[in-house]
């Protein structure tokens, strides 16, 4: 069974980039499979940074073959600038190891548009989207309004698709919204050209992917977001509009449940949410922002400096249930040093009554008391550690505290944002 599906186990940015890229060397294909270019994932090798939205991280990887898979939502032009920055950094990104699903759905001008109307139009009850067009663009695929990829292979037809779905955004923007609406001038050449030039990658994913599992070779689906920010199974409407959990990677790509081997798990040894929303073990002190600091917690795909606090145990273990986790990754457990004490929730109080579980609805997330654990920190800087002897006894108890809360045992601790920086188990 030759599939593993990476999920980020909290809110997002867990380092499922930097480790994919560790795992793009065990692996034949790479796929991401919901989700747009709200997802910023960082690769750090030697001296140079890759930021990657839409493209699977083992693209830098050469043998690679690399898949968008249909429940995807793509932004073209974003997607070309993409290829761009890859080729420019020595990156084959040729057609014949790219593939995008001619079922995804495209991301329009309206959509991000739309996006930002509707985001000032909730004014403080926003959600903090990433402003990319997302939601507008998974709701016209579920009304069976959207554009699909597959229209690029008709770079004419296609710019009229876009110049249509343009018109209809901007009754919606000036109308409902009062704004103005976009102006449709060169939106059809800028369209057609991106069009014209993402057509050779559009593929029959699904069968490239069977074909791929069937040859026996092997399957990484890189997840987007976190299982918290999942459409069902996070705390609705603070959410994304796709599903990056476990199922999310089924659908997404079209193999069933008997292909998947592995689900890992990305947890970072604290926790950060970028957006609005419930987050109980939030820090707004001096603790959360050392967090910040020590990790560089800034959006890669907004800049937006990320919420930070301590680990949610109640929240992983959540994860590891709703995934099906056979394993975690802890990441970024260097940011932890110089903190000490450290505390994990493991249980909430809700309105003074205990809870062992995720609050069940937004409105109690929002009320829930995480009832914490406190564990001796350590003062050693740790990102040179490569062995679990080389880290002081506190930060493996801390690890072992990881493991026994998500119920699954650990594969990686990552110490750093470079390729060695990582402790393999
Ligand atoms: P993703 O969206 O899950 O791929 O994560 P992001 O790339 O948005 O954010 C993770 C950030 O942490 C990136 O800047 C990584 O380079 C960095 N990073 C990943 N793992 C580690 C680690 O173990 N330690 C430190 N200090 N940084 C890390
Ligand atoms: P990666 O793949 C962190 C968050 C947004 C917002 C909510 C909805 O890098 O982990 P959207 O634009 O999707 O409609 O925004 O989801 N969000 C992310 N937060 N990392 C991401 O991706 C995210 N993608 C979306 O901040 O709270
Ligand atoms: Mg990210």
């Amino acid at each position: 069974m030759p599939v593993t599906i990476l999920i980020g186990a909290q809110w997002g940015d867990e380092g499922k980039g930097r480790i994919a890229d560790w795992l793009a060397r065990q692996t034949d294909g790479m796929a991401r499979c919901a989700g747009g270019d709200n997802a910023g994932h960082t690769v750090m090798v030697g001296e140079r940074e890759f930021k990657l939205h839409l493209v699977p991280s083992g693209v830098i990887h050469p043998n690679v073959q690399c898949f968008m898979g249909a429940g995807m939502v793509i932004n073209p032009i974003r997607l070309v600038e993409e290829l761009d920055m890859l080729a420019a950094q020595g990156v084959d990104v040729s057609p014949a190891r790219v593939h995008i699903s001619g079922r995804a759905h495209v991301i329009t001008p309206g959509h991000m548009a739309l996006d930002g109307a509707s985001e000032r139009a909730l004014g403080g009850e926003s959600i903090g989207t990433t402003r990319r067009g997302i939601g507008p663009a998974y709701m016209d695929k579920a009304a069976r309004t959207g554009i699909l990829t597959g229209a690029m292979r008709d770079p004419a037809g296609f710019a009229e698709q876009i110049l249509a779905a343009v018109d209809g955004a901007n009754w919606l923007l000036t109308e409902r919204y009062g704004l103005d609406p976009i102006d449709p001038a060169g939106l059809a050449d800028q369209y057609r050209a991106a069009a014209e030039r993402l057509a050779p990658y559009i593929a029959d994913t699904t069968h490239l992917i069977h074909t791929l599992l069937e040859a026996g070779q092997r399957l990484l689906c890189e997840g987007a977001q976190g299982t918290l920010l999942d459409i069902d199974h996070g705390h609705y409407p603070f959410v994304t509009s796709s599903s990056p959990t476990a199922g999310g990677a089924l659908t997404g790509l079209g193999f069933g449940p008997r292909a998947v081997e592995r689900v890992v798990g990305v947890a970072k040894a604290y926790c950060t949410r970028v957006g609005n929303g419930p987050f109980p073990t939030e820090l707004e002190d001096a603790t959360g922002e050392q967090m910040r600091r020590a990790g560089h917690e800034f959006g890669t795909t907004t800049g937006r400096p990320r919420r930070c606090g301590w680990l949610d145990g109640v929240a992983l273990r959540y994860a590891a249930r709703v995934n099906g986790l056979t394993e975690i990754v802890i990441t970024k457990l260097d940011v932890l040093s110089g903190i000490d004490p450290l505390r994990i929730a493991t249980s909430y109080t809700l309105d003074g009554d205990p809870l062992a579980t995720l609050p069940p609805d937004t409105a109690s997330a929002e009320r829930a008391e995480p009832v914490y654990e406190t564990i001796p920190g350590w003062q050693a800087d740790i990102s040179g550690a490569r062995r679990l002897e080389d880290l002081p006894g506190q930060a493996r108890h801390y690890i072992d505290r990881m493991q026994q809360i998500a119920g699954v045992p650990a594969m990686m601790i990552s110490v750093g944002p470079e390729r060695d920086q990582a402790i393999i188990l």
